[in-house]
């Protein structure tokens, strides 16, 4: 029997257990034995690799994180240590890789392909939503549930006190957290990285609303812009006039039970990484593109800049 292995990399993001039990479940289906490779690329290197079987996957469908952990590895860019992983990989048979994880992942999985010949699928998986070639990657959905369960926590206090809230949201450089979540929460303020801000412009209008009775303010900024959350609550403070806190949530972002939609995905884009692999594609990234799933080169997914849905700019263009 062919045998194929899973392995998380990078950032962990909810809807990774879910797709470790469908690997699990779908490969037995279809006459292929799976193996579990813990601690990514790490993993690989250091034959941390196990063959599994239902029980191993049993009770994690609703578990955020990974069971099988995740690792950014400095080693796997080393060709050493790439060799000492497909050596590894060949003392069990194993000649196919299902990789969840971002960009560098798959560039990392794509040299060793080339070089080693063993065959991957790579799965989008961060909570950044930053990969071009495709429009949902795993654990946004979640992610963006987390988010807004908090602003709305916090507008009960900004609303019974006079204040503003300034939240700021993790994606590294691209806003998409934090556009998606100012939309669903309905904030004031929403500054992201690709869109150029000028705290001046509003400046009158701010203060004009709380002439006309605005009680307080929620303001959700990107940890990618140049100004902190910080530094924006102390703007609302010294400059709008206003009472104000910022929250940092952190990796707070990253955790939590997997949404449905984050389960079903999950579900999705694993069989359409292992129907891939089955028909014999060897480097492919599963992306899904105006609600269908589509196999993509990684020069198609990594080397074009990733653009924000210029719809979600239009609705959100008040607040920026
Ligand atoms: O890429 C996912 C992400 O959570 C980013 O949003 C964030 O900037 C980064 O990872 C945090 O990385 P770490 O977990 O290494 O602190």
């Amino acid at each position: 029997m062919s045998k194929i292995a899973i392995l998380c990399s990078g950032g962990d993001v909810s809807g990774m257990n879910p797709a470790i039990k469908q690997f699990v479940e779908y490969s037995i289906e279809n006459a292929l034995t799976p193996y579990l490779v813990y601690d990514g690329y790490e993993g690989l290197i250091d034959n941390n690799i196990h063959p599994a079987s239902y029980a191993d996957v049993s009770g994690i469908i609703n578990r955020g994180g990974t069971k099988i952990r995740s690792a950014r590895s400095m080693r796997f860019k080393e060709p050493s240590f790439r060799a000492q992983a497909k050596a590894n990989l060949d003392s069990h048979g194993i000649d196919k890789l299902v990789v969840l994880g971002g960009d560098g992942s798959f560039r990392g999985v794509e040299k060793f392909y080339k070089e080693t010949g063993i065959a991957f699928s790579g799965i989008p998986s961060t909570i950044d939503n930053d990969i071009a070639g495709t429009d949902y990657c795993l654990g946004v959905d979640t992610a963006l549930n987390i988010i807004q369960g908090a602003l709305d926590a916090i507008r009960d206090t900004a609303s019974s006190f006079k204040r503003a809230f300034v939240l700021e949201a993790m994606g590294r450089d691209c806003g998409y957290l934090t556009l998606v979540s100012a939309l669903t929460s309905g904030a004031e303020l929403c500054l992201i990285p690709e869109v150029k801000y000028d705290l001046k412009a509003y400046e009158r209008l701010f203060k004009q609303q709380i002439e006309d009775g605005r009680n307080y303010f929620i303001a959700v900024v990107s940890e990618g812009v140049d100004q902190s959350a910080q530094e924006i609550s102390d703007w609302f403070e010294d400059v709008i006039g206003i009472e104000s806190r910022a929250t940092v949530l952190g990796h707070i972002q990253r955790g939590g039970n997997p949404t449905s939609r984050d389960r079903l995905m999950a579900y999705r884009f694993v069989t359409e990484a292992i129907d891939g692999l089955i028909a014999g594609r060897k480097d492919s990234v599963i992306c899904y593109n105006n609600s269908r799933f589509n196999y993509k080169s990684i020069d198609d997914v990594v080397n074009k800049p990733n653009v924000l849905d210029p719809e979600l700019l239009r609705l959100a263009k008040n607040m920026m």
